[in-house]
């Protein structure tokens, strides 16, 4: 089914958003994104536990920030909309929480206003995250988000999109630090610390024709947390090892935070944590 797509749509090229609505059991995505999925699962079984669990972590991470009393969100790299969204998870925890959701692919701003239309707690703009004076500037910015007030920017399994001559990092640091007192960072990354495993990753996705940055190490990945003071992972907030963790661990009820993978087996996994603007 094609007809609810925009036109101009390339088919042809798996796209992540595509991708990631198919491994999360959606609809919204073509054969070139399903075979592309496929592909990657030949080298990583895990592939959509991994991104489910991904998305169970933003909404922990969603509500937990929203419960401090963060009331904005700018969901960078926001992804098509599923059952659970950041709004959702965010009104949970605070109804006057509200959210501009940002995507740079056009299915995602046309399934976003289909199924969650403009409103006075949401919003979705159409921009490239790197673009960050035209979506600081844009009116449905404005209109949603006081500058003045702490805003929690979502970085949730993004800047792996980015390559590194964008430099991703570089331009998190610049927006946090036009951010007021109280922001912070919701994120996650894919990472490694088999560097076969990594550049396996990333050229297969490079290998699809897709736009992509590239699987990094946890230390390089860890660079975003720099300046910004991370949240306990644990659901009782004690302070005991690591902070930035395997996202399927990060205030997961019944777990207990684990930096990597149980299993040596896994190589990959998505780096995630929270940290403040003090
Ligand atoms: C793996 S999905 C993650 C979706 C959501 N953040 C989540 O974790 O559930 C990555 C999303 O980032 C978007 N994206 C990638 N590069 C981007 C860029 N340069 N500007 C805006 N969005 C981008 C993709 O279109 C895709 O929807």
């Amino acid at each position: 089914m094609t007809d609810h797509f925009p036109p101009n749509i390339d088919m042809e090229t798996p796209s992540i958003a595509r991708m990631y609505d198919f491994l999360l059991g959606g609809k919204d995505n073509f054969e070139a994104d399903r075979k592309a999925c496929e592909a990657l699962a030949d080298g990583i079984p895990e592939l959509v536990s991994f991104a489910n669990d991904n998305r169970a972590y933003l909404s922990r991470a969603v509500e937990h920030v929203a419960a401090q009393g963060v009331e904005q969100f700018l969901d960078l790299g926001a992804g098509l909309p599923t059952a659970n969204n950041t709004h959702h998870a965010a009104q949970r925890a605070n109804p006057r929480a509200r959210v501009l959701y940002v995507d740079h692919d056009p299915i995602v701003l046309a399934h976003g206003r289909a199924l969650i239309s403009d409103s006075a707690e949401t919003a979705f703009l159409l921009a490239d995250i790197r673009d960050t004076d035209e979506i600081l500037g844009a009116p449905e910015t404005t209109r949603l988000i006081d500058m003045d007030q702490p805003v929690c920017v979502m970085l949730v399994s993004l800047l792996h999109c980015l390559p590194d001559d964008s430099d991703p990092f570089g331009m998190v640091r610049s927006l946090m630090g036009r951010l007021a007192p109280g922001s912070c960072v919701i994120f996650s990354h894919i990472v490694s610390d088999d560097p076969d495993s990594a550049t396996w990753m990333t050229d297969k996705i490079l290998s699809f024709g897709t736009p992509w940055g590239r699987v990094r190490s946890p230390e390089e990945a860890s660079v975003v947390f720099e300046g910004l003071e991370l949240s306990s992972p644990w659901l009782d907030g004690r302070d005991e090892g690591p902070r930035a963790v395997d996202c399927a661990t990060w205030r997961m009820p019944g777990s207990e935070p684990r930096f990597r993978p149980e299993s040596p087996e896994v190589k990959l996994w998505e780096l995630a944590g929270v940290a403040f603007k003090r």
